[in-house]
């Protein structure tokens, strides 16, 4: 079994979708930390409703990037863990910081990486156009949103979409996704390896692997 530490920064619905994996079992590990680097964070309630440790880092107490994740990083590694979920983890990392954990950090990102990196993914989706949208997961390299991709959950948009509406079916399928690639990590079946992820040892594609909700 190996331990996780989630960062969260809101309502923290996929931290609940992996502390009900961890429960079920559907995933082989124990999540030994939350840490929000926002005070009022609706995930931090969840985690000690799950009697998982709890913890606010406030970003606006630090003066700089540098300073935080100093002490965002020292909060994590005393709770040594295998792999760092970032699940709506809303801060930019530093270079330092991405490299003390490369290969060991995931993150979830509500869009068809490399499509749209950075914010507004759903609407920027409708503005385009878009037959389609998802979600993907990845590792976190130096780069914003710009690891090897572990797996892609992709949605129909649909005529009446508005991002709301769009949100809700694109959370949906994080909540599969995301369990399913902790749970690979788990097992050991996920590696990062010079930039490209390896299932069972086999290279994933560059979309990482699909999950195709249109049909
Ligand atoms: C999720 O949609 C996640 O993909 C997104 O924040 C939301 C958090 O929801 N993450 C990012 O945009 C990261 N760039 P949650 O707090 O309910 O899990």
């Amino acid at each position: 079994m190996i331990n996780l530490v989630v960062l969260i920064s809101g309502s923290g619905s996929n931290l609940q979708a992996l502390i009900d994996a961890c429960a079920a079992g559907t995933i082989d590990a124990r999540i030994a930390a939350v840490i929000s680097n926002r005070p009022n964070a609706f995930g931090l309630e969840r985690a000690r409703q799950a009697g998982v440790a709890a913890h606010c880092i406030d970003h606006t107490e630090y003066g700089s990037r540098e300073e935080f994740d100093c002490q965002l990083q020292q909060q994590i590694d005393h709770y040594q863990p295998d792999l760092v979920v970032l699940a709506g983890f809303m801060r930019i990392l530093t270079p330092a910081f991405t490299r003390h954990y490369l290969g060991r950090m995931l993150n979830i990102h509500p869009s068809l990486l490399p499509k749209y990196p950075g914010l507004n993914t759903h609407q920027r989706a409708l503005d385009a156009g878009d037959a389609s949208h998802g979600v993907t997961v990845h590792f976190v390299t130096p780069e914003l949103d710009g690891g090897p991709n572990v797996v892609q959950a992709i949605v129909p948009v649909l005529p009446a979409d508005d991002a709301a509406a769009l949100a809700r079916r694109v959370l949906a399928q994080e909540h599969v996704i995301y369990p399913l690639a902790v749970s690979w990590f788990a097992e050991g079946r996920l590696q990062m390896d010079d930039n490209r992820c390896l299932l069972d040892g086999q290279p994933l594609p560059a979309s990482g692997y699909i999950i195709d909700s249109r049909r």
